[in-house]
């Protein structure tokens, strides 16, 4: 196999090799069609070229007709040809060259490629853990070489604030490890460079013990709050009654948002309890001031007034689907579904063709062992709710896997569970091919590109695990979830009604276990 054959993402369109090869100078005369310059930038770096020299060789044409990402390559022995109408397009059509390269040269040959999904993302949490930001750049280049857009960075929660604020510099003191605003804006050029959004998350109204521990009077209770250690739902959350409240949330995500180029910014809104509001004075008379139904309509009030904010900001919210149980949730947003639990509100939504993104979390939640969502199922994910494949909806964006690091400390791990995982779904989500054998031959030839080099792999072995060792390596997984909780955090610890929720257990069973499994986790519940 020759690298035109393994390329990942799979070529969409036509792929057509020609004969011979065209040997690349070291020094590279660019014709830019009109193209700003810096999306040749990164295919120089990553194969050790540098604009200039006598002839040129790479022309860039500008072609309007051509898909928002899409592109065209001719490569013949004198010179390559790129089409597209993007700087985007520009960055995966180069994406390609630079995979194409071996010894020095490239083959001939033609490809005319554009991408399924217009969202092709991967959610890493730097909050519960932090990650350097040299790993996540790391990250970066990864999943810019498999086409994929987004980076969607978790950088708050209960465990930590990761944002270096000048306004409330409480917020990073109080958890010690963070992003300077220095790194922050490499981290977004970086990414920008390689045709990558990055999508920053601020969540609220809950997930936010390590913002109270610096500043506990925008809780209700206001009461001292600690910075926690293992995971959990916590229900200290923002108070959605006081002023003062929304006011400090301006003046923070006025600072925040001027660090990240993006349009988007993701607002949370999963997992919030409302036990506090519920016996808070403020809330209540908040809920009375608007005449409020329940109490999923205060965070629909909450959210809407948050993403205002936004808006005025020049962005767009983004919002965990629990969001959307209030009618109230806000006009102007995009969706990201994780859970069934709150899938009622979900379809209606989806179906009405409003704008949302695919990360159920049976299939695209990376945290998870290879044992319970291996290789296979993400290649083979075709988003749905209930049983409807929505895959062809209008307002599906596309897909984007999430990894989660309550229990993940070390980026040797963090690489092992993204990696091949990674570009089963950016296959998936641009190409929507759906052979799964000849994915992994693919696969295997392609990671052994030394653009590649330097990521650590989960083992071809482990990749779609079966056998004993797939129900050791799961069990061991699930009860490792209930040991590292502490006694303190399992009785602070909300119950989020997933226990009483029967198609949410069932899909637990299903989604994630054999049925050789299931008698046997039963049993170890029922102990
Ligand atoms: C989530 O997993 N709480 C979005
Ligand atoms: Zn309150």
């Amino acid at each position: 196999m020759e690298r035109f054959d393994y390329l990942i993402p799979a070529v969409r369109g036509r792929a057509e090799k020609g004969s011979g090869r065209l040997a690349l100078p070291m020094e590279l005369g660019v014709e830019y069609g009109g193209f700003a310059s810096w999306c040749v930038t990164v295919f120089m770096d990553r194969t050790g070229r540098k604009p200039g020299g006598q002839d040129i060789i790479l022309f860039l044409n500008r072609k309007e007709e051509l898909a928002e990402e899409g592109y065209e390559i001719t490569i013949t022995k004198e010179k390559i040809q790129v089409s597209a109408s993007t700087e985007r397009g520009v960055v995966w059509a180069l994406t390609t060259v630079a995979l194409l390269l071996e010894e020095e040269s490239v083959p001939c040959g033609t490809i005319s490629d554009s991408p399924k999904y217009q969202h092709r993302g991967l959610s890493v949490d730097c909050a519960r853990h932090f990650f350097p930001a040299a790993e996540i750049k790391k990250i970066i280049e990864e999943i810019s070489l498999a086409k994929m857009n987004v980076l969607h960075w978790h950088l708050t929660d209960d465990q930590g604030w990761r944002i270096e604020s000048r306004r409330f510099p409480g917020l990073q003191k109080m958890s010690g490890q963070y992003y300077s605003q220095e790194e922050i804006r490499e981290v977004c050029e970086y990414a920008r460079l390689r045709g990558v959004e990055i999508i920053p998350e601020v969540d609220m109204p809950g997930h936010v013990s390590a913002l109270l521990a610096a500043y506990p009077q925008y809780s209700c209770g206001e009461k001292p709050v600690k910075i926690k250690t293992g995971g959990g739902i916590f229900p200290v959350i923002l108070c959605a009654g006081k002023e003062a409240v929304f006011d400090f949330l301006k003046d923070l995500l006025m600072e925040v948002t001027g660090l990240f180029p993006g349009e988007r910014f993701h607002l949370g809104g999963d997992e919030a309890p409302k036990t506090e509001w519920k016996k808070c004075p403020c809330c209540q008379a908040k809920m009375l001031e608007l005449g409020l139904e329940d109490w999923e309509e205060l965070q629909g009030y909450f959210m809407s007034r948050v993403s205002e904010i936004l808006a005025g900001l020049g962005k767009t919210a983004v919002c965990w689907n629990e969001t959307l149980c209030a009618a109230n949730h806000p006009q102007k947003m995009q969706a990201q579904y994780w859970t069934l639990e709150q899938r009622k509100a979900m379809e209606p939504y989806a179906l009405a063709g409003k704008e949302w993104i695919y990360s159920d979390m049976f299939e695209l939640y990376l945290d998870y062992p290879y044992s319970m969502t291996n290789l296979k199922k993400v290649y083979e994910t075709i988003p749905h709710l209930g049983e409807e494949d929505v895959s062809g909806k209008e307002g599906l964006l596309g897909m984007e896997g999430c990894l989660w690091s309550e229990h993940i400390t070390k980026c040797e791990k963090l690489e092992k569970l993204l990696f091949p995982r990674i570009y089963a779904l950016a296959d998936n989500t641009w190409s929507g091919a759906d052979k799964y054998e000849e994915f992994t031959s693919r696969l295997t030839q392609a990671i052994a590109s030394p653009l590649h080099q330097g990521i650590l792999y989960t083992s071809r072995d482990w990749w779609t695990p079966t056998g004993p060792e797939r129900q050791q390596e799961a069990f061991a997984y699930m009860a490792s979830l209930s040991a590292n909780m502490s006694e303190e955090v399992k009785e602070e610890t909300m119950d989020s009604s997933s226990a009483s929720n029967e198609e949410f257990g069932r899909a637990f069973m299903t989604k994630f276990f054999q049925p050789e499994d299931i008698p046997i986790l039963m049993g170890e519940m029922q102990k």
